[in-house]
């Protein structure tokens, strides 16, 4: 990457930055997945090659796992670790509670187990996804492909008993193919506009036969670093009730100089 990184890019680079430095020597840090969590998987490759910092990380993709290893970061399984010390993640909203929409990236499955599995969870995300209410992003679910058209019409029928805006789900697409994640399933998108009730709706999806796992995080996140294009940064704690706010600047372009465009 050359040049100044743009103002959304730079929210996610100090957003990923601030939170590396909750990283310490010896912890199993899960890696999220995303363009936000590259950032941070980056700048704990960093961390390990200019600070001899160890730590093991466990992945939430396949995509993640490949960067880990590109920038030296040792990589393991989840029951390799066992139980994890931090996860660092994306996120496609968050609310005021720290509830979440995740599987953008379609790779909600890893990182729902990988966060359940670790002592604190903290968001990484620009200003831009914080939401009053979740549900304007797509929520993505999870489905096996056998009768996934049988599973989407499920859905559709307990979405009309959901205080939700809208119900209309669509398969996700690769191309002409539908998308397939890292677990060879299928991602259904639920264009809800608003959901009023994100734990209720995320207990009855689990309960539609075919359903794998749906992309609401409820009370798993305990943190939420939130970056600024202006490289100001936001630490939010829903445990301790706490906000903090640092300036980290833009000096992204320098220590990624090496990226491709
Ligand atoms: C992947 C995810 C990502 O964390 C989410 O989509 C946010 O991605 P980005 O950081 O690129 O905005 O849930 O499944």
């Amino acid at each position: 990457m050359t040049g100044k990184l743009s103002p959304i890019d730079n929210a996610k680079y100090v957003a990923a930055r601030r939170a590396a430095e909750m990283v310490q020597d010896g912890m199993r840090v899960g890696l999220g997945t995303g363009s936000t969590a590259a950032w941070l998987v980056r700048r704990l490759g960093e961390r390990v090659r200019d600070e001899g910092l160890k730590i093991k990380g466990v992945p939430t993709s396949t995509a993640t796992a490949q960067l880990a290893r590109e920038v030296g970061i040792e990589v393991v399984s989840l029951d390799q670790a066992g139980w994890l010390d931090l996860t660092i993640d994306g996120a496609d909203e968050f609310d005021g509670e720290l509830s979440l929409i995740k599987g953008g990236g379609a790779a909600l499955l890893q990182e729902k187990i990988v966060a359940t599995a670790s002592d604190q969870m903290v968001v990484i995300a620009d200003a831009g996804k914080e939401v009053e209410a979740l549900g304007a992003f797509p929520l993505p679910v999870e489905v096996i492909p056998f009768g996934w058209q049988t599973t989407r019409t499920l859905i559709e029928e307990a979405l009309d008993t959901m205080d939700v805006l809208g119900t209309s789900v669509t398969l996700r697409m690769n191309g002409e193919a539908p998308k397939i994640t890292d677990e060879g399933n299928h991602i259904l998108d639920l264009h809800l506009q608003r959901i009023g009730n994100p734990r209720q709706l995320a207990l009855v999806l689990n309960q539609v036969p075919g359903v794998v796992e749906n992309g609401l995080f409820i009370d798993i996140c305990d943190k939420v670093v939130i970056g600024h294009g202006d490289g100001r940064v936001e630490l939010r704690d829903i445990n301790e009730g706490t906000v903090e706010v640092d300036e980290l600047g833009d000096d992204g372009e320098n220590l990624f100089s090496d990226l491709a465009d």
